[in-house]
């Protein structure tokens, strides 16, 4: 008796399970329907991300009222002269696409609350500045002309709403905990979540097909907010409705649902391996800035230089995932000179190497890594990319490949490398002395 009511608890206990594990999703997509669905994207590998606002005038970080505790009045003065009469977006496309970006992610709207689109939810958008265009419209437009797919950005905090509460990282927090109350008094946070909703429509409807949508973000517990704040399951639902091929990031706060993101984002830094999920790989992308700031940062010196750059994106290929990397455009609406030196030394690259870029993903495992090496992998032409970060001196072997090689190349240049077995199964690489005059050398093996 006792061992049926066991046996009968645990039953339950699984179908509870079950239950709960079927609860977790939002859609009825199945995981094969979500890989064609990102499919252009896992292809792609390489984004530009582009964060332009009012916070290009002060030119001192995007975080700029928060940082410095401004008032709404105190950051009038930015809206008031906001005229980026030099904007063409058309050229920032053309230089995203020779850098070898395929697709391109713009924020209509950052936490400062301004809107870089014709919302008819808000004055507080660049029609109503000295520039007076929809300049998500024309970007969009440059864009899509120039063969890259466009994405969203649109921040989910809100520091110039009248309705959005303060929380921790408001530029109006109080510095005594207790005072919040007070402050948040006549605040009403059901009024931003409707205006922030209304917006979303807007970007996803008036504005064609949109490829991704990047919401930002989430900072759960005390003075912070989380998925109620937003609304984010319906605010989700409503997005794959009005754009069913659309791509989302992980910031919603859904991450306990199956189907709450497509990517994980993992902001400024390398990621040590594949990042899983409940035992799982996920598709990631992480996004990152040529120096510290995403925002226009006139004084800023902390740039990575060209093979700091590569190594982002070759070693974010090398582990599956994507890189975004991002512009911040003067307020004339230009991109730098360092930022123009940055995406043209990528370009120079990508030029002769994007083929171990486009299309590739982590090697399988029975391909060891050489050391100061990093590997890619076409699934589908079967070819092998070894990335060179430290020259070496003419001998290169690369362990356990004896047998597994029919020819070996250069692939800037396609210049063959000649090779040979070793007896401890390694195959030996006969490399020129001399360094090619690449930043990143890649040897393409094909292989049997
Ligand atoms: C952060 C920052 C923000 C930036 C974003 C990009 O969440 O708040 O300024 O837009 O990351 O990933």
């Amino acid at each position: 008796m006792k061992k049926i009511t066991f046996t009968m608890l645990t039953l339950l206990v699984l179908l509870l399970q079950l239950q709960v594990h079927a609860q977790k999703k939002l859609s009825n997509e199945t995981d094969e329907q979500k890989e064609q669905r990102m499919a252009w994207w896992l292809n792609d590998r390489f984004g530009m991300f582009i964060h332009w606002g009012l916070y290009s005038m002060p030119a001192r970080h995007e975080w700029v009222k928060s940082r410095e505790r401004l008032t709404d009045s105190a950051y009038q003065q930015y809206f008031d002269n906001f005229n980026p009469d030099l904007y063409n977006p058309r050229e920032w496309a053309r230089m995203a696409k020779a850098a070898g970006m395929k697709y391109a992610v713009l924020t209509t709207k950052h936490h400062e609350g301004f809107c870089l689109f014709d919302s008819k939810f808000t004055d507080y958008k660049a029609t109503n500045t000295p520039i007076r265009k929809d300049l998500v419209k024309e970007w969009v437009d440059a864009f899509r002309a120039e063969g890259l797919k466009v994405g969203f950005y649109y921040s989910l905090i809100d520091w110039h709403h009248p309705d959005y509460t303060i929380d921790n990282n408001h530029p109006q927090r109080p510095n005594n905990p207790a005072d919040y109350d007070k402050l948040n008094k006549g605040r009403d946070m059901a009024k931003y979540r409707t205006y922030l909703h209304n917006q979303v429509k807007e970007l996803l409807t008036n504005y064609g097909k949109i490829d991704i949508l990047w919401l930002d973000f989430s900072f759960p517990g005390q003075h912070g907010k989380d998925h109620n704040d937003w609304g984010s399951e319906e605010l989700l639902k409503m997005i794959r409705t009005l754009q069913p091929g659309i791509i989302v990031d992980d910031r919603l706060d859904l991450n306990n649902y199956d189907d709450g993101f497509d990517f994980v984002s993992p902001e400024q830094y390398k990621v040590a391996e594949w990042p899983m999920r409940n035992g799982k790989r996920v598709h990631w992308e992480t996004c990152q800035t040529f120096s510290g700031s995403w925002g226009y940062y006139r004084d800023e010196t902390s740039w990575k230089d060209n093979k700091q750059l590569l190594v982002l994106l070759i070693e974010s290929v090398s582990k599956g995932g994507n890189l975004l990397l991002n512009v911040g455009p003067t307020s004339r609406g230009l991109f730098d000179a360092r930022a123009q030196k940055a995406l043209g030394g990528m370009g120079t690259w990508m030029n002769v190497n994007s083929r171990s870029i486009y299309g590739c993903t982590a090697a399988p495992a029975e391909f060891k890594k050489p050391d100061n090496a990093l590997l890619t992998y076409n699934p589908t032409t079967k070819r092998l990319y070894v990335h060179l970060l430290d020259y070496p001196l003419q001998r290169f072997d690369l362990p356990g490949m004896k047998g597994k090689i029919k020819y070996a190349q250069f692939l800037h240049d396609g210049s063959e490398i000649k090779m040979r077995n070793t007896d401890n199964g390694d195959v030996a690489l006969d490399l020129p002395v001399l360094k090619p005059d690449v930043e990143i050398p890649v040897i393409e093996l094909i292989l049997q």
